[in-house]
């Protein structure tokens, strides 16, 4: 059984589903592919998405309940991905921030320019809070491609990236696929 990390499945409140229809039929396809639990990480703090820790809640029991009812033998957990900002530590206090189903793991999502020169302040902060960043998608980050060596002082630092499956097979361009990043080996 497979546990995919990174999946926009609750419906219509970000890029993700634009249906519970079309949530249910992802819902189909991830359990033909054998898996069995998927993190719903919808967007926090990327342009006009929104999505606080308790509404993802909601929307998550809601989306079990939903699968429950049509025999869809899946469970989806808590997630969210967050985009990286300032104030990131404050909204963690104030608890409009989540992380994988209430670990320690919090995925983290870039601004695809390039790494923010406060970041290393951010990873500081959380690892002081004892939290793990996920960093998602990091082959469509200008700047891990232009200097993919920082991807193994990142993870030496206690930092974990996430592949998007389909650059695996070059679906957002040559230039994204995953092989761009191979050459960088960590762990
Ligand atoms: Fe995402």
């Amino acid at each position: 059984m497979l546990i995919d990390t990174h999946c926009h499945i609750l419906p219509n409140i970000d890029d993700g589903a634009g249906s519970l229809e079309e949530s249910i039929a992802m819902a189909k396809g991830a359990v033909l592919n054998d898996i069995g639990v998927i993190v719903a990480t919808p967007h926090y703090g990327k342009g006009k998405y929104v999505n606080d820790a308790k509404s993802i809640e909601l929307k998550v029991s809601q989306m079990n309940a939903a699968l429950e009812s049509v025999k869809v033998n899946l469970t989806v957990i808590t997630g969210q991905e967050i985009h990286v900002r300032k104030s990131i530590v404050e909204e963690l206090y104030t608890g409009k921030l989540t992380t994988i189903n209430q670990s320690r793991f919090m995925i983290l999502e870039l601004p695809s320019y390039g790494i923010p020169t406060n970041f290393h302040d951010l990873l500081y902060e959380l690892s002081i809070l004892q939290i793990v960043p996920v960093i998602a998608h990091p082959e469509r980050n200008f700047g891990f491609l232009k200097n993919k060596s920082s991807i193994r002082s990142f993870f030496d630092q206690g930092v974990l990236f996430q592949v998007t499956a389909s650059s695996l097979l070059g679906a957002h361009g040559r230039k994204y696929r995953i092989s761009q990043l191979n050459c960088v080996k960590v762990g």
